[in-house]
Order: structure tokens, then C-alpha cells, then sequence
């Protein structure tokens, strides 16, 4: 896997265009396998992770194309129903497709995801749910065998979790399902509103999306349809902490403020000077950054747990401690040992972070070993004085678009390169 070279200090300053959301695409493209027309997917964002999801489409028989952010999915021809071991291991999110293909097919055959660098992700709430719309689950031998032999029936479901990766199944099994689907307590994430929005643009009936209740009405099939993906409000929250961190600014273009409503008075209780219009977002670092105060994840609206690696290296350069409380997923300060190695104090107990800001980090040579958690290091080193280097950046492919384009736009000085074993 490749590296990141950084020599840090020099502040972010700039104009970027947002890419498109990675969880909104993985979700849509999946949906694009449902019986009715070809989809044409507006800023679909260039990432490994889409690439693998476009790959799961071919491989499953549909026509896809990409001309630039724009993908076109024809589903005419999709013959088979079970996604490779391989493809269902590097990106767990294929889960998606399981609601997908049940949908399409009346069967799907998928390896079990298992965990991942997060921890422990069980799926049994997607299980669940489509067990209750007639769908017969059998896991055997590592692999995960649906099959709905009277089809899908709409069902009354109440999740015991918010869960995104389950509201969006179910959406997908229930939109050309037998009668109609109610979710109680189901994901109010923007990325489920985007999907629902696609659905409805198709041909399917489903209200109550982004609310907490969603109702679907089966439709026997879709049609064709343009969609345009919404910016990446996680990608936003990196760059808009990139840009504090670094005491710089940052006009961000394509992001929709009302997605960031619990991010924005995060960065302005540091300090930081923000501004609104339309779909651009305004930063402006202060001299010292303060101080975050606490941070807790939580389902949408609250703070995104994918942006607290990002925001709990931001607070190391502040003066003063943050406090972080994780409650989405168990295990997910891997950066922390990493951050430590430029110098941040942190520590962890459970759930809880508690960082320790000198306002100040140093260089090192950290590794990244997840997503979310190597941004966080690529924005400390961005931060830190002298030259970092940040392995795993393939990690960091998975979301970001350009990643490193559009650092140096800002004016960083980052720089990809071979993984020097010999250096290690
Ligand atoms: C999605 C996002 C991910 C984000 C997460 C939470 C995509 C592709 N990924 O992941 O970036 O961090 O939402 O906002 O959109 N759970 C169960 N049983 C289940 C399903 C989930 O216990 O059947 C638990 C998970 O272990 C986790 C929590 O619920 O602790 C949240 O998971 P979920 O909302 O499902 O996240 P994902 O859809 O996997």
C-alpha cells in the first residue's frame, strides 16, 4: 500500500468543490440493480470503495459505464444473485446488496461479512428485518444464503438501533415488495434521504424519510431515472477540521450546511469563524484554536461518529482538553496510539477519549489502518512541524476523492509514494 509524505505547517487555504457522498453512492448503486430502467448517477464520487461496488454490479450482470462523475447502471441483464467472497471482505458495505438482490432475484448468496477495523458488526438487524418481510435465512459455512420463494412481503418493523445499514436493506426490499413496509425507529441519516429520493425519482412510494418512521409502498417494478448524489458531509467535516487545525481557511463548495448542523458549533466552539450561503460553507481558523468541549457521537442529527478521528486530532492543537465519547461503534480509536506518536495526549477508558491539547503536534511516521482514523493522521501531520510520513493511504482511498489533489490546491505539502518496506 502506498504512503503519505507531509511536511506540515503551512496553513490550508483555499476554495474546494465537496465530492459526492460515499455512503450515499455505495447504497444508490447497489439500488440500481432493482427490476425497471437504467439509472444515470450524478456526482458519483472516484473511490476505491465505489469502484469495488461497480465491480459487484458487473460482476452481477448490469451494463455500467463511467464518464467522469457520471454513472449509468442498466440492470437489463443482471443473471446472477450471489456477490465473490473476495469483493464481500474488502468492503463490508456490500452488505447492501443483500436487500438488493433478494429484491431482483427472490435469492442472494453472500460470504458473512464478520467484523472489521471498527470491531465486531453484526447484521443481524438487516437479518431481522428481512426475515419478517418472508425472506428464509440460512447461514452455513461462513456464507449467508436468502431466498424469498413467495417473494417479498411488506411487514410492520421496529429497529432496536437506528441502523443505516439496515434502514437501507430494508428500503431496498421493500420497494417492489408485496403491500407496505413500516420502520419504526428507523436511520434518519441525510444518506437515507438521498437513497429514498432516488427510490421515489424510480417509481417507488416511500414517505417519511429522514423522520424516524418510514412507510413504503410496494410497487411491482421501477423505472429509469437521473440522480444527482449529495456531497459528502463527512468529506466536508475533514476539510473544514484540516483547515482549523492548520490556522488556515476554507470556502467549501457543494455541502449542505444543514447536514453539518451538529459539526458547525463544534468547530465554532474552537474558535473557528464560520459562514453560510446556499451550498458553501466558510472557515476561518483562529489564531489559538480553544478547546472542543465534549464531543459524543450519535445517530443523525447528532455528531457523526465518522467524524471523530478528524475532530479528535483537531483538538490536540488546541490548549486544554476534549473530551470524546464514542457511542456508535466499540472499537474505534485505533488512531489514538498513532496520535500519540506526535505527541498527542490522549487517554482512552472504554467509550471515552479524554485529549489532552498542547496546541501543538510533531512529525512522525504513524500508520494508517482505517478510513476515517488516517484522515485524522494525515491532518495531524498536515498540522505538525517537519516531515510525517502516513502509511496506508489505500485506507484512505475508500473515501476521499483526490485526496491529495485537493490538499495541495490548499497549499499542502503532501506527496504519494511507493510504502518503503526497508524504511520501516
Ligand atoms: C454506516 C456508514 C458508516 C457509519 C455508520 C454509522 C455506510 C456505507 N457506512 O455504516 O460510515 O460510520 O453508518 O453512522 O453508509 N449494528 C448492529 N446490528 C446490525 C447493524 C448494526 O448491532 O444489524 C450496530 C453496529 O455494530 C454499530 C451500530 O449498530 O455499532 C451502527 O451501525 P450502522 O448504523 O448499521 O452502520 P453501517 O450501516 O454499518
Amino acid at each position: 500500500m502506498e504512503q503519505y509524505r507531509i511536511r506540515g505547517g503551512n496553513r490550508l487555504q483555499g476554495a474546494l468543490k465537496l465530492q459526492g457522498a460515499k455512503n450515499s453512492a455505495l447504497p444508490i448503486l447497489a439500488a440500481a440493480l432493482l427490476p425497471g430502467g437504467v439509472s444515470e448517477i450524478h456526482n458519483c464520487p472516484q473511490l476505491s470503495d465505489t469502484r469495488r461496488t461497480l465491480d459487484i454490479l458487473e460482476h452481477l450482470g448490469c451494463g455500467v459505464s463511467r464518464e467522469g462523475d457520471v454513472v449509468t447502471v442498466d440492470p437489463s441483464g443482471a443473471y446472477r444473485w450471489e456477490v465473490p467472497a473476495p469483493l464481500v471482505r474488502s468492503m463490508r458495505s456490500s452488505i447492501i446488496f443483500l436487500g438488493a438482490m433478494v429484491a431482483r432475484f427472490g435469492r442472494a448468496r453472500l460470504t458473512y461479512p464478520g467484523g472489521c477495523e471498527l470491531g465486531p458488526r453484526p447484521i443481524d438487524l438487516h437479518l431481522c428485518a428481512l426475515r419478517q418481510m418472508a425472506v428464509q435465512v440460512e447461514e452455513t459455512g461462513g456464507d449467508l444464503w436468502c431466498t424469498a420463494p413467495q417473494g417479498l412481503c411488506g411487514a410492520r418493523i421496529v429497529l432496536l438501533f437506528p441502523s443505516v445499514g439496515a434502514t437501507e436493506n430494508i428500503l431496498l426490499a421493500a420497494a417492489t415488495a408485496r403491500g407496505v413496509t413500516r420502520v419504526t425507529n428507523a436511520a434518519r441519516e441525510p444518506e437515507i434521504v438521498d437513497l429514498a429520493d432516488y427510490l421515489i425519482r424510480r417509481g417507488a412510494k416511500i414517505s417519511g424519510a429522514g423522520e424516524g418512521e418510514l412507510t413504503v409502498e410496494g410497487v411491482p417494478r421501477l423505472c429509469g431515472a437521473a440522480h444527482r448524489i449529495m456531497g459528502d458531509r463527512i468529506a466536508a467535516a475533514t476539510y473544514l477540521a484540516a483547515a482549523a487545525a492548520t490556522g488556515g481557511s476554507l470556502s467549501l463548495c457543494g455541502a449542505a450546511p444543514g447536514t453539518l448542523a451538529a459539526v458547525l458549533p463544534v468547530l465554532e466552539k474552537a474558535g473557528c469563524q464560520i459562514e453560510t450561503a446556499g451550498q458553501t460553507i466558510a472557515l476561518r481558523a483562529p489564531e489559538r484554536l480553544r478547546p472542543l468541549g465534549v464531543v459524543r457521537t450519535m445517530p443523525y442529527p447528532g455528531f457523526p461518529t465518522d467524524a471523530q478521528a478528524p475532530f479528535l486530532a483537531l483538538s490536540l492543537l488546541a490548549r486544554g482538553s476534549s473530551v470524546f465519547v464514542e457511542n456508535i461503534f466499540e472499537s474505534r480509536y485505533k488512531h489514538v496510539a498513532e496520535l500519540r506518536r506526535m505527541g498527542g495526549r490522549v487517554e482512552v477508558e472504554g467509550r471515552v477519549a479524554v485529549a489532552e491539547g498542547l496546541g501543538q503536534l510533531h512529525s512522525a511516521d504513524v500508520a494508517a489502518t482505517e478510513l476515517r482514523g488516517g484522515a485524522a493522521l494525515v491532518l495531524a501531520a498536515l498540522a505538525a512541524q517537519g516531515e510525517s510520513r502516513v502509511s496506508g493511504a489505500g485506507y484512505i482511498d475508500r473515501g476521499y476523492e483526490k485526496f491529495e489533489d485537493s490538499l495541495l490546491s490548499l497549499g499542502a505539502e503532501i506527496q504519494r509514494m511507493p510504502w518503503d518496506e526497508k524504511a520501516e
